[in-house]
């Protein structure tokens, strides 16, 4: 299974800004990288990334997601955005559940299976944040609720599970440049990994990426446990070299 790197820029940016991130990136990206790539850009983005990426070859092999998605279809559902309207934009990916949604906005783990679900009937492959906050896991509740999260998107989307991608993110390690330890993070995942087998014998085909404070320093640690099979990358994903370093450590 390829690695994927994905790149959340969550609220950053700007026209010339992510213009010349971009740019900064294609200079430096191989033609045939061994891993799959992306960057989840804010929405009103999307259409200049995609410009920006038809016009240079060095970025064919990058794909563009979205950070969020409505979980309805169509209708008076003001400031969201659909599933098809990301599609029109060929949104490869749509990043569901991240853990500041869950917290600014109060996104229950039900309504984030019903994003993914959204994703996937639109052909989008949704990213399923997961993660515990450092309450939590001194608590002792690390896995249950990680678990908890995960089989609220397994019961909604069947069969269909086998479609998606799972980010682990413990809230404490986001944007603190705390990260969880190569071993902390393959506990979490091979969790993860045995919650999927259990629900479908497609298992294999689901990626298990970690984020959280990972770094052109720390990645190549991370990304060599066997269950870690990529990462959603926030603040290093938005200085070019630090992404290319870590794209390199996937290889
Ligand atoms: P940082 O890499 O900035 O810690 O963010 C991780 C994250 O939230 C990616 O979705």
């Amino acid at each position: 299974m390829k690695k994927l790197i994905a790149g959340n820029w969550k609220m950053n940016g700007s026209l010339a800004a992510n213009e010349a991130l971009l740019a900064a990136l294609a200079q430096g990206m191989d033609a045939a990288p061994a891993c799959d790539m992306a960057v989840c850009v804010p929405a009103p983005y999307l259409a200049s990334v995609q410009a920006q990426k038809a016009g240079n070859p060095n970025l064919a092999a990058l794909a563009v997601g979205a950070q969020d998605v409505s979980a309805h279809a169509v209708g008076a559902f003001t400031g969201e955005v659909s599933a098809a309207m990301l599609k029109e934009f060929d949104c490869r990916y749509v990043i569901v559940g991240h853990s500041e949604r869950r917290q600014y906005h109060h996104e229950s783990d039900a309504l984030v299976a019903d994003k993914a679900k959204a994703a996937l009937a639109a052909g989008i492959t949704p990213i399923v944040c997961v993660g515990e906050t450092l309450a939590e896991r001194e608590a002792g509740h690390t896995e249950e609720v990680v678990k908890r999260q995960l089989a609220a998107v397994i019961h909604a989307n069947g069969h269909c599970i086998s479609e998606i991608v799972v980010a682990y993110e413990p809230v404490w390690a986001i944007g603190t440049g705390k990260t969880a330890s190569p071993e902390e993070a393959q506990s979490v995942h091979a969790v993860l990994r045995a919650q999927l087998k259990a629900a479908t014998d497609q298992f294999a085909r689901v990626r298990i990426l970690y984020g959280g404070s990972m770094n052109a320093a720390n990645a190549a640690s991370l990304l060599v446990q066997p269950d870690i099979d990529g990462g959603l990358i926030g603040g290093a994903a938005l200085k070019a070299d630090d992404f290319l370093k870590i794209i390199a450590a996937a290889q």
